[in-house]
């Protein structure tokens, strides 16, 4: 199964994806993730990206397209894998077909833009596993703790207000494109596409989105 999650910031991708990887023993490709981990590292990707992640900015697509095939090449992905946050830009959807990438499914998931800034202001995340929580809606049991490592969680670069805003912008202008892209896909019948209303708690949302993959 080959499934991208498309949606704003903030939406609940990284979250459901979790469930969804699980449910299918397919890995979670984001390249947030991936940029993020080299940002840590401080090798020469993280320092060229870097900048442009904490202005809420796009990477240049050359940089993605490459970091996702080599990704692919991996054993994980024998049986599929789950796009978190990729393609996020025609031309990287583009490049998906032209490698002959043949994508299952396309899953959008819908919140309004007052509702993501508050997800994202209260966001914390657990730097080595990728773990996410909420400050108010998904709690750690102890503050500010990881549940599994008992780490403490960070707030990412770019969770400010004003970088919210513009990674909002951004997907309005850059990603949007990309809904009426594939539901011409599903139009034509070459993959299945699924708009879902991320309004809902975790559990609700994740049992919409696992019951619409089981039955397709
Ligand atoms: P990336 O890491 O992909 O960030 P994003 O797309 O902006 O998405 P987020 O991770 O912020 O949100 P999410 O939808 O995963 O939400 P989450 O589940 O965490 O990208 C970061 C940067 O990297 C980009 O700005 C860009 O610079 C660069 N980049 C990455 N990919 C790129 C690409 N392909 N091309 C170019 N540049 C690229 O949930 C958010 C919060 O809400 C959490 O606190 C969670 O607990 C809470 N929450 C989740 N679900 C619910 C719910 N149902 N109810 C209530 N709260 C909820």
């Amino acid at each position: 199964m080959r499934i991208i999650l498309l949606g704003a910031p903030g939406v609940g991708k990284g979250t459901q994806a979790k469930f969804i990887c699980n449910r299918f023993a397919i890995p979670q490709i984001s390249t947030g993730d991936m940029l993020r981990e080299s940002v840590r590292d401080g090798n020469s990707l993280g320092r060229k990206v870097k900048k442009v992640m904490d202005q809420g900015a796009l990477v240049t697509d050359d940089i993605i397209i490459d970091l996702v095939k080599d990704r692919i090449k991996k054993n994980d992905c024998e049986k599929g894998y789950l796009f978190d946050g990729f393609p996020r830009t025609i031309p990287q959807a583009e490049a998906l077909a032209q490698e002959n990438i043949q994508i299952d499914s396309v899953i959008e998931i819908k919140v309004e833009d007052d509702q993501i800034i508050a997800r994202l202001a209260g966001r914390r995340v657990h730097e080595g596993s990728g773990r996410i929580y909420h400050i108010t809606n998904n709690p750690p049991k102890r503050e500010n703790l990881d549940d599994v490592t008992g780490e403490p969680l960070i707030q990412r670069d770019d969770d400010k207000e004003d970088t919210i805003k513009q990674r909002l912008e951004v997907y309005c202008n850059q990603t949007e494109p990309l809904v009426n892209f594939y539901q011409k896909k599903h139009k034509e019948g070459v993959l299945s596409y699924r708009s879902i209303d991320g309004n809902k708690m975790y559990e609700k949302l994740s049992a919409e989105i696992l019951n619409y993959l089981e039955n397709l």
